[in-house]
């Protein structure tokens, strides 16, 4: 199919069952169809939406084109669990079917207001010359699960000096009023947030944008989230437009944060350190948080990138959600542990305490695992480990100790794709790599250096019987215990 702009803008309303289930075959038939992670059942699936608990379930949405692989069309999926690790897919929540959503639903953030899930989203329209009008609307879930959109828009117009890209309101309650921040592009087409109040969630007011130190810093705002943990405020956003900086900024668009102090509403300032990237690996953006019932603070990110084509797309599916993370505050710094309820997935235990020196250690396998690797003692100069590996492919992790620094290779990890980007991810790390625990999908690896001081997300495509993990050291030894548990 030709991606024309009238197949992209074509409601899956339109298209015949017989269409859509020949579609679902070539999606089901896919090798690379992943088996622990929220993915699309066709089409494209891109940013985490309305993440929430309501109703004694978790609540996550997803940005959807269902008819294929590309952006188009946007709706919003719905998919619900009661434990983070089973989810179940609802099916479609938000329809871009009126005149102030015509051209997508676009991503938003939900909040909890009398039994009710208020679902706050960006409406995108075009008009007959493809000039761009957002607008914010809202859907209430109720607990029945049925959807009503709010009739008319509750922000209808951009402020003034800023352009059309004006979207992704994230919404939280403090002492009984609403805020809302919204990723905005000033009129010098430079990124910032802009802050909105609302006392019923209906009727809102522009308080004006958010001050920070960060005057120029990318052109578009995306996905702005703000919260607070520990007394610091922390300002989640995903900048376009960033030049890589040594191994910072290597995706085509970053995401990342600030800690500050509590964000001060009255002069609308935030008083912040300095921007981090929230993840080191190829295939991450647009992360959305939310804070549990128990008070923890999680994290879901969309594991792929706007403007990359990636081998599923053969198969009229892209991308997918990551596992859902925890976040907490380590010296200024956010740090990102799996949920603790993952481990709920372990089945099937192996592992080895040994000794490594020159011979590479070669006797585990698996290709839908978490595995966690404890280094105690080590003089080598450098410390690997290659997984998804066979005679052809592998993915490398290495831990260079004389750097101080952290690899991640994909360029031998099965079809290749996004390679305009590079083929290896770095970061420097603070202090010794004392634990690495890596959770591997079908298509994909999320690792946690440190319990979450860093993390690697990426996507690789590698042939199912690659299979091996394997363990190696430059230049001296390494003392490890490794354990690993099939997950599924
Ligand atoms: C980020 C984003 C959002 C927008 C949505 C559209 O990936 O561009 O800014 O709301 O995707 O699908």
């Amino acid at each position: 199919m030709e991606w024309t702009r009238e197949n992209r803008y074509k409601r899956i309303e339109e298209v015949s069952q017989e269409t859509l289930s020949s579609l679902k075959m070539k999606v089901e038939s896919c090798q690379w169809r992943q088996t622990f992670h929220i993915q699309p059942p066709t089409g494209l699936l891109n940013d985490p939406n309305g993440f929430s608990y309501f109703n004694g379930e978790y609540h996550l949405f997803y940005q959807w084109f269902p008819l294929g692989p590309v952006h188009g069309l946007k709706y919003w999926y719905h998919t619900k669990s009661t434990d983070l690790v089973h989810w179940e897919n609802v099916g479609v929540a938000i329809k871009p079917n009126k005149e102030f959503d015509s051209h997508g639903a676009y991503s938003g953030s939900g909040i909890v207001k009398d039994d009710k899930l208020y679902l706050m989203y960006t409406g995108n329209t075009r008009d007959e010359n493809w000039v761009r009008k957002p607008y914010q609307a809202m859907a209430m879930l109720d607990k029945e699960g049925k959807i009503t959109k709010y009739p008319t828009p509750v922000i209808s117009e951009v402020p003034i000096g800023y352009t059309d890209h004006f979207r992704d309101p994230k919404v939280w309650e403090l002492n009984g009023t609403y805020y809302a921040v919204i990723g905005a592009q000033r009129l010098d087409e430079s990124g910032c947030v802009v802050l909105y109040e609302s006392k019923d969630l209906l009727s809102w007011d522009f308080l004006g944008e958010v001050e920070t130190d960060l005057k120029q810093f990318g052109y578009m705002w995306e996905c702005p989230d703000y919260f607070e943990l520990d007394d610091k405020g922390i300002l989640l956003f995903s900048p376009q437009g960033l030049e890589p900086e040594g191994d910072r900024y290597h995706n085509i668009y970053q995401s990342g944060y600030l800690v500050g102090e509590t964000l001060d509403i009255e002069q609308r300032r935030f008083t912040h350190k300095k921007f981090h990237e929230l993840d080191r690996g190829f295939d991450f953006y647009a992360p959305q948080t939310m804070k549990a019932p128990d008070g923890r603070r999680l994290l879901v990110g969309w594991m792929g990138l706007p403007e990359i084509e990636y081998p599923t797309d053969e198969n009229g599916w892209a991308h997918c959600l990551t596992i859902p993370r925890e976040l907490q505050l380590k010296d200024d710094r956010l740090i990102q542990k799996p949920v603790a309820e993952l481990t709920k997935s372990r089945k099937e235990k192996s592992g080895f305490a040994k000794t490594i020196h020159h011979d590479v250690q070669n006797e585990l396998t698996g290709t839908h695992f978490e595995l966690i690797c404890e280094l105690q003692d080590m003089s080598a100069a450098s410390f690997g480990i290659e997984f998804r590996a066979s005679a052809e492919e592998k993915t490398v992790l290495e831990y260079n100790k004389e750097e101080n620094k952290i690899k991640l290779d994909r360029s031998l990890s099965g079809k290749s794709f996004g390679e305009e980007f590079g083929t290896s991810r770095s970061c420097l790390i603070n202090g010794d790599v004392k634990k690495i625990q890596l959770f591997v999908d079908t298509s994909s690896v999320e690792i946690f250096i440190n319990d979450g001081e860093e993390v690697f997300t990426s996507r690789i495509f590698p042939k199912p019987e690659s299979d091996e993990i394997r363990f190696y050291v430059n230049g001296g030894h390494a003392t490890v215990t490794v354990e690993k548990w099939d997950l599924i």
